[in-house]
Parts: structure tokens; sequence; C-alpha cells
């Protein structure tokens, strides 16, 4: 196990396969693993149940996180609502943070680690496909679960909370600079992943 902080900063838009790779990433370094869409879906559900987004984020606890399905089309939609909020981002700036530094290594997976969040991060990917190919992938994942959706209303929320997330002007979507683009398109899971885990053992520091 790492002696020291490690952090890899996984970012890209809904449905690009980020979650897959995040995961399969730290079990392959043995990191631990923040799905950060998590906290802003934790805050979505509860301003569906009627609290108000700041106060949510300020109060919200690690524990909520993995209480019920935070992943519905529902909890999706208030999400990229409240996640436009700057005091609900800011509100969670610490707990992420310190996620981050923990010895061990750990990998986030959001949408403003590499450029807000984890400026520092040894390690950088911007994990993007088609609007069509995630719509497709989204579709089939939610189909899955028995959620009643047609593939044009996927697409649809695809694209608008892309432009949601890349238009709003704290902390929008983008590559950091210094982020490695890695476009799953027409990869495989595998091949995904095993580009993930070439990029991120050039910088590990050697045992
Ligand atoms: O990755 P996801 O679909 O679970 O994210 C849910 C919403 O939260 C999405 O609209 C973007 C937002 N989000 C964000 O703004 N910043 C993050 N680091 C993670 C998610």
């Amino acid at each position: 196990m790492l002696e020291q902080g490690y952090t890899v900063a996984i970012d890209g838009p809904a449905a690009a396969g980020k979650g897959t790779i995040s995961k399969a990433v730290a079990a392959h370094f043995g990191f631990a693993h923040l799905d950060t869409g998590l906290l802003y879906r934790a805050v979505g559900r509860r301003m569906l149940q009627g609290e108000e987004p700041v106060t949510a984020a300020q109060s919200l606890t690690a524990e909520e996180l993995g209480q019920g399905d935070l992943r519905t089309a529902e909890i999706a939609k208030a999400a990229s609502k409240v996640a436009v909020i700057p005091e609900v981002r800011s509100a969670l700036v610490d707990f992420q943070r310190a996620f981050a530094r923990r010895v061990g290594g750990a990998v986030l997976d959001g949408r403003d680690i590499g450029t807000v969040i984890c400026r520092n991060a040894e390690v950088k990917l911007f994990v993007t496909a088609s609007a069509e190919v995630r719509a497709e992938r989204r579709y089939l994942e939610l189909a899955a679960k028995g959620d009643d959706v047609s593939r044009e209303q996927v697409l649809a929320d695809v694209k608008e909370r892309d432009a949601r997330d890349a238009e709003r002007s704290t902390a929008p979507m983008k590559p950091a600079v210094d982020a490695v683009l890695l476009d799953t398109s027409d990869l495989s899971v595998d091949a995904a992943l095993a580009r993930a885990i070439e990029v991120i053992e050039m910088t590990l520091p050697k045992a």
C-alpha cells in the first residue's frame, strides 16, 4: 500500500465510462474510490424531498451516499440542477479534498476534480464518448433496472445535462490542461481500462 497521498482525478460527461473505469482502477491499485456525482445526487434527492439545497449540502453525511438508489433519472436531473449553485459546490469541497489526500491512494471521479477539487492530482484523465454512444449505454442501464424511458428521451436528457454541466459559470465541466484524454466511443471496457492503468503506472511512486 502507498504510504502517502496519491490522487487520480477522473472527469468527463455522464455515461462515458468514468464510473466503470474509476472503480476498476481503484480495485487494480488498491485505492479508495469516491464517485463525487453521488454527493450532488444526495443533495438533489434532499431537494426533491423539499429541503433547501445549500442547507442540504452543508449537512450532508457520508452515510447517505450509500442509502437507497441515487442512480435514477429523476435524481440525476435534480443533481445537475443543484450542481450549478456555487454554495452547494463549495460546501462539498472539503469532504472531497480530505478523501483525495488519504493515505493509500484515492480515485475521485466527477466533472471538476482535475480543474477545481484536486488541481495537484498526480494523474488526471478526461474520459469522454459521443453523446449517442453515451445515451445508448445509459438507456440500456436504465432499461435493465426497469426504468420506463425511451431512447429518444435518454439522448435528450444526456444532451441537456451536458449543456448544463459544461455551461455553468462555477466549475464547468472541461478537461484540465494537463489531463490525458480517453475517448471510449470505440473502445471496449477492457481496452479503456488498460489505457487508464498504463497512464497511472507512469506516475506511480516506486515502492
Ligand atoms: O456523474 P453523475 O451523473 O452521478 O453526476 C450527477 C450530476 O452532478 C451531474 O449533472 C453533474 C454533477 N456533478 C458535478 O457537477 N460535479 C462533480 N464533481 C460530479 C457531478
